[in-house]
């Protein structure tokens, strides 16, 4: 690791001692300091995927350089040195989740694929024909199209907790639909397409009343905040590497123990036997009963860096920075004539969601772009979330640590050049 890769906690001069050195952390991402379009890269897609620190960067280099070989296979010193990389990971997500134990923590592509790893295992296990599974009305479709899949083939029912004008989920009509034919339940922690932050703890405790196992979406929660998979006492919990300034392509699926044991396998293939005949085949212990096939080596250690990097910086500063930002960002956007913000719920995460009246979104993203302003427009994998506001699509502005408050402010001079253009 670089020296530069180190973020330092630093109370600037004259700013309260909360606030830290976001220009000496921007230096660590090379990709910041461009220009697009001729104008300083002000980057807002964070909740697409965020960028990455020369530690991520470095991890993997050093990796290809020093010690890169298959892993768990060989008793060559590469092998060593890289399965020892690659469980030093799997221990970093263990800390980071608070799990109690690292062989809760499945490697995946990402919250999609530990989505889908649990309703292709635990859901075909326990869902039969006319039993429930029960979303929310705010789910990724990462989060609702696994789930209609494992219905539709077992003729159960996708029940919807539907969500109030504030974009956030009516907790009363949740209730209502957790029921003894209920045989999952799947939230997300904290809403992409919105930035609500989802009261889990108390949804979980709800559903558990009733016996009903929880798998929660955290893709866009553990960027933000601390999250502690014992203390919310959840059964599943998925995240993304690369929207936590790791690399794409790895991720990881928390599973309780004895629901991961239970459990048939996913895939089949290498490292998840414990032997093979033709007749028959015994399962590897967990994780690895889950990590068919050579998995992604260079991303897992990457990940783990990018753990350390952010862990560095401390979830609690990163919240406190971020929520600034949003603060900064929703007073002086909802105060431009004609923009409504869509998604107002009382506690959000790092999203501002937004229309110009008379523009179409994409255009918004386009004019902003030329500023050198990137944001998402479109549906943000969320289309039922825009059937429910109306929209067919909006602009998604979304914060990191490495932003800053002069980037809110070029936020919202493009947002008044979009209306000059459009005017
Ligand atoms: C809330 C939420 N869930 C799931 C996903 C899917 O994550 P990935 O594409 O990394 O698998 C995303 C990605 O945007 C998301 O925001």
């Amino acid at each position: 690791m670089s020296s530069s890769a180190v973020p330092v906690l630093q109370a600037e001069k004259g700013e309260s001692p909360t606030a830290f050195d976001v220009e000496r952390i921007r230096q660590d991402f090379p990709i910041l300091s461009q220009k697009v379009h001729g104008r300083p890269l002000v980057y807002l897609d964070n909740a697409a995927t965020t960028q990455k620190p020369l530690a991520v960067i470095e991890a993997e280099r050093d990796l290809y350089e020093r010690f890169y070989a298959n892993i768990h296979r060989g008793v060559h010193w590469l092998s060593v040195e890289s399965t020892e990389a690659y469980e030093k990971a799997r221990e970093k997500v263990r800390d980071l989740l608070h799990a109690a134990e690292s062989r809760e923590i499945v490697f995946v592509r990402g919250t999609t694929e530990a989505i889908n790893l649990v309703a292709a295992t635990f859901g075909r296990a326990r869902v039969g024909p006319g039993d429930e599974v029960l979303i929310t009305a705010l789910e990724h479709h990462s989060n609702i199209v696994p789930w209609q899949i494992l219905c539709q083939e077992k003729g159960a029912k996708l029940r919807v907790a539907p969500i109030d004008q504030r974009g956030e989920i009516i907790l009363a009509d949740l209730e209502r639909l957790l029921n003894e034919r209920t045989k999952i339940l799947a939230v997300s922690h904290v809403s992409n397409a919105l930035g609500t932050v989802n009261p889990i703890a108390e949804i979980i405790r709800l559903a558990h009343g009733k016996g009903i196992p929880v798998l929660i979406d955290g893709a866009q929660a553990a960027p933000h905040m601390e999250v502690d998979v014992q203390a919310l006492d959840c059964d599943f919990y998925a995240v993304s590497g690369h929207k936590m300034y790791g690399p794409s392509g790895i991720g990881a699926l928390y599973g309780r123990a004895s629901l991961l044991e239970a459990m048939p396998p996913y895939q089949g293939g290498g490292d998840m036997i414990s032997s093979v005949t033709f007749e028959k085949t015994t399962y590897n212990v967990l994780p690895y009963k889950f990590e068919a096939g050579t998995p992604n080596i260079a991303g897992t250690i990457g990940f783990g860096a990018a753990i350390d990097y952010v862990r560095g910086i401390g979830l609690e500063a990163i919240g406190r920075h971020e929520e600034e930002l949003l603060a900064l960002a929703t007073e002086k956007v909802s105060a431009i004539p004609g923009v409504r913000l869509i998604g107002t719920a009382r506690r959000k995460a790092a999203v501002l969601s937004f229309m110009v009246e008379g523009v179409h979104p994409h255009d918004v993203g386009t004019v902003l772009d030329r500023e050198g302003v990137a944001v998402r427009t479109g549906h943000h994998c969320a289309q039922p979330v825009m059937d429910f506001f109306k929209v067919p699509a909006t602009a998604r502005a979304s914060f990191a640590f490495y932003n800053t408050r002069a980037e809110v402010e070029a936020l919202v001079a493009g947002i008044h050049e979009v209306k000059r253009m459009f005017g």
